[in-house]
């Protein structure tokens, strides 16, 4: 077993070559202490590009490709293509290989807001799918089988349906069932599986995309695996998708200088999971249900538990103790230096991976015991999370595609007097980055109220133009 690209890395380095090519810290030797610092001497030697050995990310036919390939083979695609700008550029690809101006894409509400990007740069209208929703927990669960189904029925022109499946959550959507459903009306399947990385390794998992029988799927490899962040795969696995398109729309999305520390480092992940993928995602698995156990005895904690659900993501309801997930969060990290995935106004979110063991399991289990000394509190002690629920409105055809909208005049208003006019503008509160209003919306009074409800609870807010939102940017009447 090898890792093409890290050896092709290493024969470059190893040649000794003067270097009079990018990049400009030749080879480590003009960095800064500081850079020096982040990154061994030897791992600077190696980070080059270009080079005949080093393959190319845009017309593989060397290391990349034989690396992509055997990701491929892994991960059971017939094609993977490496991407060094995350899961954002992935979907991105998906969706822009797919569906074109004015085509018709089924995408749930909650989708992330690389889908919502995508959407601008392909001039696809969306109709956009609720996801069930568990009001107890404050948490949207996936889109069901009969949501697809209504959905496919009612707009048969659709030519793709996009799902998140895992979510942040770790709800899998029933992929098995819904891939049957969209192909038997000629539709295609794309998975944005940012947070599945992991599954075909562990039975107890939900099955992936690939296994699924969807046609594309995109996978963060750095959330749950072991690459660098910002590394993700595109695994392809359909005779309806046409690949060099795919790989065309790769390529316009990549930077055309990729970091060979990020390639590597995809390529390192595949060689890890072959190696010993099943006995190390099984030891994940094994470990979260075993603090699952755990925390449901802890008082005042409540774990979310649904059918569908990857166990390693746990998720706890913290609202029992009188405080907010965002209090909670805070505690743990600063009284008790535990540093969750997420937290909501309800819940925290933490990730078991493969990087875990018995000892982290353990300091887990006393901090949430600990928790309820740790701040005062602010809410009354109570199970009702609802009072805190994020409003996503409901699911219909939006009055302007996304692209319409982000090219149409804007103007600016008070929040208050831009309900009933068309956003301008995408409003997403962190975590966990999904956009409550998109371009081309209608904002309706609800929405207005959710984004006050986020704001009260302190969400960090992105991607409005006024950053404390007390103005809206719609479109111009
Ligand atoms: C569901 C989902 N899709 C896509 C992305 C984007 O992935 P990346 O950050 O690798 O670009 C994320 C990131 O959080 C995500 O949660």
């Amino acid at each position: 077993m090898s890792a093409p690209i890290a050896d092709a890395m290493k024969f470059y380095s190893a040649d000794r070559a003067l270097a009079f090519h990018t990049p400009g810290h030749k080879q480590g030797l003009g960095a800064h202490q500081l850079l020096k610092d982040l990154i061994t001497s030897e791992g600077l030697r190696r980070e080059v590009s270009l080079m005949d050995e080093l393959d190319d990310l845009h017309d593989p036919r060397g290391c990349i490709d034989e690396a992509q390939r055997l990701a491929a083979g892994l991960w059971h695609a017939d094609h993977t293509i490496f991407f060094i700008n995350g899961t954002t550029a992935a979907v991105q690809t998906m969706i822009l290989s797919t569906v074109g101006e004015g085509d018709t894409i089924l995408v749930p509400r909650n989708a992330h807001r690389c889908v919502n990007s995508a959407l601008v740069l392909s001039g696809a209208r969306p109709i956009y799918l609720a996801p069930d929703f568990d009001p107890d927990f404050n948490v949207a669960l996936n889109v069901s089988f009969s949501t697809v189904e209504r959905a496919v029925e009612k707009y048969p022109h659709a030519r793709a349906l996009i799902l998140t499946s895992p979510n942040y959550y770790g709800v899998a959507a029933d992929l098995p069932s819904i891939a049957k459903l969209v192909h038997r009306h000629n539709m295609l399947l794309l998975i944005d599986e940012a947070h599945g990385a992991h599954l075909q390794f562990d039975d107890r998992l939900p099955p992936s995309a690939m296994d699924s029988g969807a046609d594309m799927s995109a996978q963060s490899t750095h959330k749950l695996l072991g690459s660098l962040t910002q590394t993700s795969m595109l695994m392809i696995r359909s005779a309806q998708i046409d690949f060099d398109r795919v790989r065309r729309v790769s390529s316009m999305l990549q930077s055309t200088s990729p970091n060979y520390l990020l390639l590597a480092s995809l390529d390192i992940a595949r060689l890890q999971m072959e190696e010993g993928g099943s006995k190390l995602i099984g030891r994940a698995v094994d470990l979260a249900q075993q603090l699952r156990t755990e925390i449901k005895k802890i008082g005042g904690l409540r774990l979310f538990e649904c059918p569908s659900l990857d166990p390693t993501k746990i998720t706890v309801n913290v609202r029992g103790l009188g405080l907010t997930g965002l209090e909670a969060e805070k505690v743990l990290r600063h009284r008790l230096k535990i540093q969750c995935e997420l937290s909501d106004p309800a819940n925290v979110l933490f990730l078991i991976t493969y990087a875990d063991d018995q000892t982290v399991a353990d300091r887990l289990i006393n901090a949430l015991q600990g928790l309820k000394y740790g701040a005062p509190s602010t809410l009354p002690p109570t199970n009702d999370s609802a009072q805190l629920r994020t409003a996503y409105p409901p699911a219909s055809a939006a009055p302007m595609s996304p692209r319409q909208a982000f090219y149409a005049p804007t103007t600016t208003v008070e929040r208050r007097q831009a309900i009933g006019k068309i956003s301008a503008e995408e409003i997403t509160f962190y975590p966990p980055g999904i956009p409550l209003i998109c371009p081309g919306e209608e904002i309706t009074s609800e929405l207005i109220a959710s984004i006050e409800e986020n704001l009260a609870v302190g969400r960090r807010l992105v991607g409005a133009a006024d950053p404390s939102l007390l103005t809206v940017k719609i479109i111009e009447e």
